[in-house]
């Protein structure tokens, strides 16, 4: 087993099972991706010796799974019965998941009509910036699950910000807001990027006698909130905020499937389906409806000690060093439509993400006494492990991914 498994796990081929071929990335990226895969072939042999399932082999426990592969028929009858019935999510010890949940499950926030429809002007509205040219729908886009499509933020005067931009489906359940979690409430939020020299760049105080001069915001703001105050801040961010209250996550196959019409998905949806909830564990940090546990869990992805690309997370918020490198877990609704992913936009394609998380992510360990003695060196969640996928399944697990 010990020779198998470091045979199995050498930096060749944990590197060409990464980023495979269709790896298309900046080449300061690429370099630093391929580097991260040297150190995870460190961190996956360890893992991969402690005697767990051999790659590709279905486990002990699978009733679905025979020697040549996956029993559809099975499955679809597995999946048939009521939810309750479903093969218990696989996951880390210690961790309970939500079971996964359709959209009309989530709660529908009633809110002044007025309002909302004042906040969508808002968001769509360049005018809420210095340059007049970035709205809050520059980067958060209906087609991309209200994410964009680049690897970080583009935005005042063209300026990269640090981070990829979440999408906002379901954002009403999140909490507390970014990926470092800085932000407690929507209103608290929109501010920031109103006023990030990257962003909008816009000097805030200045943003009520601005709007309240153009087109009939004034009469608008008054027929929302009542007589009288005309354009103000808390105004401003209460729209903002309860517009983005109502972007619930569109109904998919996946809604259809979990409400009972267990032939929405095709067999390979269910197979992902059924990976994502068992050898795959994913619901160990993603589940409930928007497929999120709302923690902070650092999967090896900070760049700790390389300036331009490093990231502290969560420590940037709580200053506790074991935060550091934690990042929210996203929702995954609509994600197929919101790559690049990950805090960092670091993977283009989701087959390279599934690869990652196939071989337990990155582990960077300390290579010296002083990172050793380091007390924010960071460490990868106990939480992730290899999976031994094969790549079948990993095609399966990304063909789920997609009708979320
Ligand atoms: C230049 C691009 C850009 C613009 C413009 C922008 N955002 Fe964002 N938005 C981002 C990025 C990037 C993040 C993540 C930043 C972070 O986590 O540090 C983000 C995060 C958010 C989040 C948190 C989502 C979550 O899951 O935590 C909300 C809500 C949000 N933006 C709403 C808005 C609103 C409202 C506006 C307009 C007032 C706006 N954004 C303008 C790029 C942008
Ligand atoms: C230990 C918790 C954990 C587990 C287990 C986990 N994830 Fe994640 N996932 C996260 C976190 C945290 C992030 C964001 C990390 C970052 O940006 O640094 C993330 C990001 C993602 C993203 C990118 C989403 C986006 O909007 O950028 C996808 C897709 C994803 N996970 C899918 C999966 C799948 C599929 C599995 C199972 C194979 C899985 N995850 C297992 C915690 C987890």
């Amino acid at each position: 087993m010990k020779k198998a498994a470091s045979l199995r796990w050498n930096s060749v081929t944990v590197s060409s099972q990464l980023f495979g071929r269709r790896m298309n990335m900046a080449s300061h990226l690429k370099k630093t991706t391929v580097a991260l895969a040297a150190l995870l072939a460190g961190g996956a042999l360890l893992l991969s010796l402690d005697g767990q399932a051999r790659e590709g082999a279905p486990s002990a426990v699978e009733p679905c799974a025979g020697a040549s592969g996956w029993d559809l028929a099975c499955l679809r009858q597995t999946y048939a019965r009521p939810i309750a019935g479903w093969p218990r999510p696989q996951v880390a010890d210690g961790v309970t998941p939500a079971e996964l949940a359709p959209v009309s499950a989530m709660p529908v926030p009633s809110l002044a009509p007025a309002v909302v429809a004042l906040g969508q002007r808002l968001f769509y509205d360049p005018r809420l910036s210095r340059s007049n040219a970035v709205a809050c729908l520059s980067c958060h886009s209906p087609a991309h699950s209200f994410a964009d499509s680049k690897r970080v933020s583009v935005g005042h005067e063209g300026r990269l910000g640090q981070r990829n931009t979440p999408g906002l489906l379901g954002v009403a359940q999140i909490k507390p807001l970014f990926w470092d979690g800085r932000a407690s409430s929507l209103e608290e939020q929109a501010l920031g990027p109103l006023q990030h020299a990257d962003e909008m760049a816009m000097d805030v105080p200045a943003l009520p006698a601005k709007l309240a001069a153009l087109d009939d915001y004034t009469a608008q703001f008054d027929a929302a909130f009542g007589q009288g105050a005309g354009v103000t801040l808390p105004r401003i961010l209460t729209a903002l905020a309860d517009y983005q209250r109502t972007l619930l996550p569109p109904v998919t196959r996946f809604d259809t499937f979990l409400e009972g019409e267990r032939t929405a998905l095709n067999d390979r949806e269910l197979l992902g389906l059924h990976l994502f909830r068992t050898k795959a564990r994913c619901m160990t940090c993603h589940s409930g409806a928007l497929l999120t546990d709302q923690q902070f869990h650092n999967l090896g992805l900070t760049y700790y000690g390389r300036k331009k690309y490093e990231d502290l997370g969560r420590y940037l918020v709580t200053g506790k060093d074991g935060d550091v490198g934690k990042f929210r877990t996203p929702g995954l609704r609509g994600v197929a439509q919101s790559g690049p992913w990950m805090h960092n936009g670091l993977f283009p394609q989701m087959v390279g993400l599934l690869n990652m998380y196939n071989a337990g992510m990155s582990r960077p360990v300390p290579h010296n006494a002083q990172q050793a003695a380091d007390p924010k060196f960071p460490v990868t969640s106990p939480l992730l492990r290899p999976l031994q996928l094969t790549s079948d399944e990993i095609i399966a697990l990304k063909s789920f991914l997609e009708v979320l």
